[in-house]
């Protein structure tokens, strides 16, 4: 199969697209990516020249462009993915994951190809008690969920308008290799280890689910061959934290690998300003998963939590070469009326 991967220069993109050419070596992947500020070949170094990769720069709403690749299969992971940034502006992502997606959909639709919509947990909004369902209603708070909820949406509809085959996968929030320095996790990782404050929004009570990219790289490859056309797939970590309590353990962590006092960063962590609209909690049932094909996470939170933080303090020329571009704008205006450094 040739299959459309958008979006492969990203973080989970790029770690599927590893896993695709270690796992399915027969198919040809065609990465298409317009390098947005989150999108880096650097996270797909080593695998360039491989006879069945192929990297297309280019937008996902270019219609000509599509109409110019030749596929039979796409996997949409290009995104606007940073809530805080949606709040900032909006514009790109809608522009992106809206008529960006229903551009792959009109594609999908002329090929007669099998697609699917990398979507989130997000789309679902914010739960007090209980695990978001396949079924729970879509109620998304922020611009970004909004925008994702939107795409979710429209595969819906061409499913039942078209009889499309097209499938969801809604998954919660994934942490590992490769993951842009702006995002949870390894915004604490390169705070610590660059002796920088640790902004953490409201009381740090809010809750979230974390999943290993790596197990998300398998729920997406399994329902990809075996899903059903027109279903949605929950795809979680069974593994609800609260904030601070990940940022201590994390931190705790750095001081462990780089042979400081244990509590030697706790005192980096800095209450700042809560996120406007901030989600209280996700929790994701993935049951449904495990059911229909037996895929549930592997990688248990403190093995992946070590592994993200042994793969930062290992590439550290990696984020540092981000941090020290344009990034340190968006920086400034996310948190500098916030935080004194
Ligand atoms: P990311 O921001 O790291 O990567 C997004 C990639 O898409 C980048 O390479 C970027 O250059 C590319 N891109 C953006 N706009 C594009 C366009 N118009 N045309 C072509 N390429 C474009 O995002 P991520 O964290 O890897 O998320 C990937 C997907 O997974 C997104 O759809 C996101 O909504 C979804 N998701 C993410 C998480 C998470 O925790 N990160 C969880 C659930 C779902
Ligand atoms: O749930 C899936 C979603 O997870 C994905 O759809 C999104 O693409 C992805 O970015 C992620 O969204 P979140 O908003 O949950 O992730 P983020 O890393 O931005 O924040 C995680 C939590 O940490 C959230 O409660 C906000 C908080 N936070 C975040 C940042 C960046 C802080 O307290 N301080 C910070 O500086």
């Amino acid at each position: 199969m040739r299959i459309l991967v958008t979006g492969g220069a990203g973080f989970i993109g790029a770690n599927f697209i590893r896993h695709m050419l270690a796992s399915h070596p027969e198919h040809q992947l065609i990465n298409l990516d317009n390098l947005t500020y989150a999108g880096n070949l650097e996270n797909l170094k080593g695998i360039e020249d491989l006879p069945n990769y192929t990297f297309v720069k280019g937008d996902i709403c270019d219609r000509q462009l599509l109409h110019g690749l030749d596929f039979d299969g796409i996997i949409n992971f290009a995104a606007e993915s940073h809530v805080d940034r949606s709040i900032l502006d909006s514009y790109p992502f809608l522009q992106t994951n809206i008529f960006g997606t229903q551009n792959l959909l009109e594609h999908a639709k002329k090929r007669g190809c099998r697609m699917l919509q990398v979507s989130t947990d997000e789309v679902y909004g914010s739960i007090e008690k209980g695990l978001f369902t396949e079924e729970s209603p879509i109620t998304p708070n922020s611009p970004y969920a909004a925008s994702k909820a939107s795409a979710d949406l429209l595969v819906g509809a061409y499913h039942e308008t078209f009889g499309m085959d097209v499938l969801i996968t809604r998954c919660s929030n994934n942490y590992g290799p490769y993951q842009f320095p702006e995002k949870l996790i390894p915004l604490v990782i390169s705070h610590a280890l660059e002796g920088r404050a640790i902004p953490v929004y409201g009381d740090g009570t809010n809750v979230r689910d974390w999943l290993y990219v790596l197990d998300h790289c398998r729920a997406i490859d399994v329902v990809f061959h075996r899903g059903k056309a027109g279903e949605v797939y929950n795809v979680g970590g069974i593994n609800e934290q609260r904030n601070i309590d990940i940022i201590r353990k994390i931190l705790t962590r750095v001081a462990a690998r780089t042979g400081a006092a244990a509590d030697g960063f706790q005192g980096l962590i800095a209450y700042v300003k809560d996120r406007p609209g901030h989600d209280r909690r996700y929790a994701i049932d993935p049951s449904k998963m495990e059911r229909e094909f037996g895929w549930r996470p592997m990688t248990g939170f403190e093995e992946g939590i070590n592994l993200t933080v042994d793969w930062y303090l290992e590439n550290r020329e990696w984020w540092k070469h981000i941090i020290s571009g344009e990034y340190m704008q968006y920086y400034q205006t996310q948190y500098g009326g916030r935080l004194t450094e």
